[in-house]
């Protein structure tokens, strides 16, 4: 059988940050509460020139100066804060990527969850055409309303895959565990800007999804607990793939690494949630920063809220100099985004963008794509 999987991956996020203790002392919490109660230390926040198209065209573009474009003829976006309710994302970026026409792109929905479907049907093309390769991008904003408890878990960012054959990075094993129910833990209104969520039943299903996800790869011939190095999970906020590691292990009865708690949540715990990207920042964060995983496998935890979850594990191909060539731009992309105050911070977030004005927004962005602005109710977006 052909080895498929993830040959690369790159990470962008958005242009703005805001600092957790800021907003714990405007908030009049312990910032305590936040850094270790939650496990986050800053998040991710657009400016109004950026949304999940600039993030995910520039997480691409990154990726695909060092992969090429050669064999895609599939562009899929994995998104929960879509743009328009009928044109998709994947459209505006094959433009601002300059992909040939003879590319398929489309938009995949499902919470958190969409990113790992979306990686699945990219292995099922490959698996046809092995010498297709498929770009997965996933990108999401989070954003709750102000002074709700899902506040400090706000973020945003975007990871573009490049899915292939005798793939560089991970090989994904065939055999997945899947778990859907429906349940009202979290979702968005489309008349509603921020997301309604039960933060106590969103806990409790995603733990309960993890439990089955495993019992269904189990049943699916799925590899032995002992035989996966490290896991990572979605991140809402950090601690809760804390929560999810200690679920499993319980239901296991394994030891699990929990080191890899750690090297894999750097990047999550500054960018804030990021939705369909988190998963994929966290196995990004788990490649640059944990030693000694070249041959080894990993386990990957999705959980999209409403709910689907899926537990994949895949073999870490590529050895420690070619996981790690990027953790510094990486690092230094975290470390150049711009502080907003926090009253800075709610002006941006109080700002809406009816489609029926014509507007054009400011330039704020640093990235190489921006969102210039709305002409006609339709949207337009430029390369800088
Ligand atoms: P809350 O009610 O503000 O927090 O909301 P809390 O009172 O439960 O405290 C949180 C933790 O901080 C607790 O630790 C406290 O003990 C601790 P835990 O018991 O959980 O281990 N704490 C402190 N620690 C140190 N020093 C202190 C201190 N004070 C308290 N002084 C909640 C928390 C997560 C519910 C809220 O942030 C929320 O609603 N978030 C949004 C929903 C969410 O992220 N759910 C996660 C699962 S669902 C999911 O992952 C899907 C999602 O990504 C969406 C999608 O799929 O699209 C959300």
């Amino acid at each position: 059988m052909t080895a498929i999987g993830i040959h690369d991956i790159e990470l962008a996020t958005a242009h703005h940050v805001v600092d957790l203790a800021d907003l714990a002392e405007a908030r009049g919490v312990d910032p305590a509460k936040f850094q270790k109660g939650l496990g986050q230390d800053e998040f991710s926040f657009p400016a109004p020139d950026e949304d999940v198209v600039t993030m995910g065209a520039t997480a691409a573009h990154r990726l695909l100066e060092r992969t090429g474009t050669e064999g895609v003829r599939t562009l899929m976006f994995a998104t929960e804060t879509g743009v328009d309710q009928s044109k998709s994302t994947a459209v505006y970026v094959h433009k601002l990527l300059d992909l040939p026409g003879e590319v398929r792109s489309f938009e995949l929905k499902q919470a958190c969850y969409s990113g790992t479907g979306a990686l699945q049907a990219a292995i099922g093309i490959v698996a046809r055409n092995p010498e297709e390769r498929v770009l997965v991008i996933s990108a999401d904003v989070a954003r709750y309303e102000m002074n709700s408890p899902g506040e400090p878990t706000q973020g945003a960012g975007a990871v573009a895959m490049l899915v292939a054959a005798d793939p560089a990075l991970v090989e994904i094993d065939p055999a997945s565990g899947v778990y859907s129910e429906d349940v009202d833990d979290f979702w968005r209104p489309n008349d509603s800007t921020t997301a309604v969520v039960d933060g106590g039943l969103s806990i409790t299903a995603y733990l309960k999804s993890v439990e089955k996800a495993w019992k269904d790869l189990e049943q699916h011939g799925g590899p032995s607990i002992s035989d996966i190095k490290a896991f990572v999970y979605h991140q809402p906020f950090t601690k809760m793939a804390r929560k999810a590691q200690a679920h499993l292990a319980q239901v296991t009865g394994a030891e699990l690494n929990d080191g890899a708690l750690d090297t894999g949540s750097v990047y999550n715990r500054r960018m804030g949630n990021s939705y369909t990207a988190s998963l994929y920042s966290a196995l990004t964060s788990l490649l640059h920063h944990e030693d000694d995983l070249t041959g080894k496998r990993v386990g990957l935890v999705s959980y999209g809220s409403g709910s689907v979850a899926e537990m994949l594990t895949g073999i870490v191909k590529a050895d420690e100099d070619t996981r790690r060539r990027v953790r510094d731009k990486v690092l230094g992309m975290l470390d150049g985004r711009v502080r907003l105050s926090v009253p800075d911070y709610e002006g941006l977030h109080e700002k809406t963008m009816p489609s029926a004005d014509d507007t054009d927004t400011p330039r704020v962005t640093g990235s190489p794509f921006r969102f210039a602005g709305i002409r006609g109710r339709a949207r337009h977006y430029e390369r800088v």
